[in-house]
């Protein structure tokens, strides 16, 4: 038998059976894209097809296909080409979306802005700004207003994300009038939308939906203009930054007017709008989903609680990173968090040549998704995957905790492109759930309503209504 034909086709394998042309389409509802495919998986096991239109897709949550996939980048694979073509046409083909060396290059100054060394010295303003957030919550728990939970953690992370990566700040927590976030709202649902669609209907026709989103991408890329031509007037005001870039921002424009590297001005806003993008959803839905889940284990947030008054003391925040670096059980509450409610519970990538995975054999250009979250809650990955234990990150040893698994536990995923906004996500999470632990109690609003996720892109709760009282 030749090597080729041991391997099992992507068209043997077990899956959903679609419809003539549509394939597996009118079956998935995309704003719950991640628990089709996850029941779909209990179904069909752990490497399964389907088909969205003329394109097939391997679905997988197996460990060793998830190293490969992640590891084997940019050589072996990608993110979707349709991705990339999506993001170009609407501007903002930056770090996240791009390839080969265009990523190199744009990655390796995304890397350095979001260092330690810079996460260091940008933290009075991260302590600033959670000090508006806390004036913030406890106006509310004042006048007992309802709040939208996710919706003030995104006016924080929008306003961590542009002092830090462009030295600019919108203040939109304390911003009555509109802001920045009711244009980028609309972006992550348009951009699910449209990488689903089985075809490109929006080249030929543009309905009320891609309209809204047009004029979103509008509203943003003017204000990340006006962003761009702030930080090209602080370089000619202040000469000495092009050789010392303090943020992102400066160094992609001081490495352009120095013809380092060729970057062009729609590179830059690409990749002004993609951290915009990817600092807002992700961080501010993780640390809406660990607020959810302290409401739901009282008894854990107690416990974290203690840990957080004994650190802070007087203070009702971690005042230097150092101190908000040593909290295990907040960092404990997060992995947790991340684990059964991450918000990147699919990561998709593409074979850029024709490929085996495990036994599977690939054509070039096959869609791959990894369910994430169900590798992570598999039982020879993690014992009792489905209870929520802060513990099981604190144990030590197998005898203590059972099956765990940390090669299987990806919520920034992995490889040459794993997330590069890791530590800064990692840093806010801790400071804003200890300021929180600090200052405040916590409800629902209408303990009566279900809190459910909703994926537009990433993965967030729905109807997370919430209200504040100032903690005895
Ligand atoms: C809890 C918060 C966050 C989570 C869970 C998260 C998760 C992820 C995941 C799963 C990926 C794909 C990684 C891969 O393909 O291996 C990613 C990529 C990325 N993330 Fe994050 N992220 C978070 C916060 C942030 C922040 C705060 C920033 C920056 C401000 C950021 C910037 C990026 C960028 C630029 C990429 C693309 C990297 C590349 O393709 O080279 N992320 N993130």
């Amino acid at each position: 038998m030749s090597e080729l034909a041991a391997h099992r086709s992507l068209e043997s394998l077990p899956g959903p059976r679609g419809w003539p042309l549509l394939g597996n389409f009118p079956q998935i509802d995309f704003s719950q894209f991640h628990t089709r495919l996850e029941r779909w998986a209990d179904e069909y096991g752990p490497f399964y097809q389907i088909s969205i239109g003329p394109s097939r897709f391997l679905v997988t949550y197996d460990v060793n296909a998830a190293q490969t996939l992640l590891r084997e980048r940019p050589e072996s694979f990608s993110r979707r080409e349709r991705l990339e073509q999506v993001f170009a046409e609407l501007g903002f083909n930056g770090v996240f979306s791009a390839d080969g060396d265009n990523w190199r290059r744009q990655r390796k100054i995304v890397i350095t802005a979001l260092n330690s060394a810079h996460l260091h010295s940008f933290y009075g303003a991260m302590r600033a700004t959670t000090e508006r957030l806390e004036r913030r919550w406890r106006a509310a728990a004042d006048t007992g207003a309802v709040v939208d939970l996710t919706a003030d953690l995104m006016r924080y992370t929008v306003d961590i994300t542009t002092q830090l990566a462009f030295g600019i700040d919108f203040n939109t927590l304390e911003t009555d009038g509109p802001v920045i976030q009711q244009h980028l709202d609309k972006v992550f649902p348009g951009l699910n939308r449209r990488l689903a669609s089985p075809i490109p209907y929006w080249r030929l026709i543009r309905l009320a939906q891609d309209r809204e989103l047009d004029h979103a991408v509008e509203s943003v890329q003017a204000q990340i203009k006006d962003i761009i031509a702030a930080c090209r007037q602080r370089l000619a005001a202040q000469p000495d930054l092009r050789a010392a870039p303090g943020n992102f921002l400066e160094a992609m424009i001081a490495a352009q007017e120095a013809e380092q590297l060729p970057f062009s001005d729609a590179d830059i806003i690409a990749n002004v709008f993609t951290l915009l993008l990817a600092g807002e959803d992700t961080t501010a839905n993780t640390l809406a989903w660990a607020m959810k889940l302290f409401i739901d284990h009282p008894y854990l947030l107690a416990r974290v609680r203690a840990e957080v008054d004994e650190l802070l003391g007087s203070h009702t925040i971690p005042p230097d990173p150092v101190t908000a670096g040593q909290q295990p059980l907040i960092e404990a509450f997060a992995n947790e968090t991340m684990r059964l409610k991450p918000v990147a519970p699919i990561i998709i990538f593409e074979a850029k040549a024709a490929t085996v995975l495990q036994d599977v054999a690939l054509p070039a250009g096959t869609g791959i998704v990894l369910l994430s979250r169900q590798m992570a809650t598999r039982p020879e990955h993690f014992a009792q995957p489905q209870a929520f234990s802060m513990d099981r990150w604190l144990a030590r040893g197998e005898a203590e905790r059972g099956a765990h698994n940390p090669r299987a536990f990806v919520p920034f995923g992995g490889g040459p492109r794993f997330c590069p906004g890791r530590n800064l996500a990692l840093l806010e999470i801790k400071v804003v759930l200890a300021m929180f632990c600090r200052n405040f109690e916590i409800a629902l609003a209408n303990p009566a309503q279900s809190v459910d996720e909703a994926f537009a892109f990433t993965m967030g709760p729905e109807n997370l209504q919430v209200r504040f009282q100032r903690r005895a």
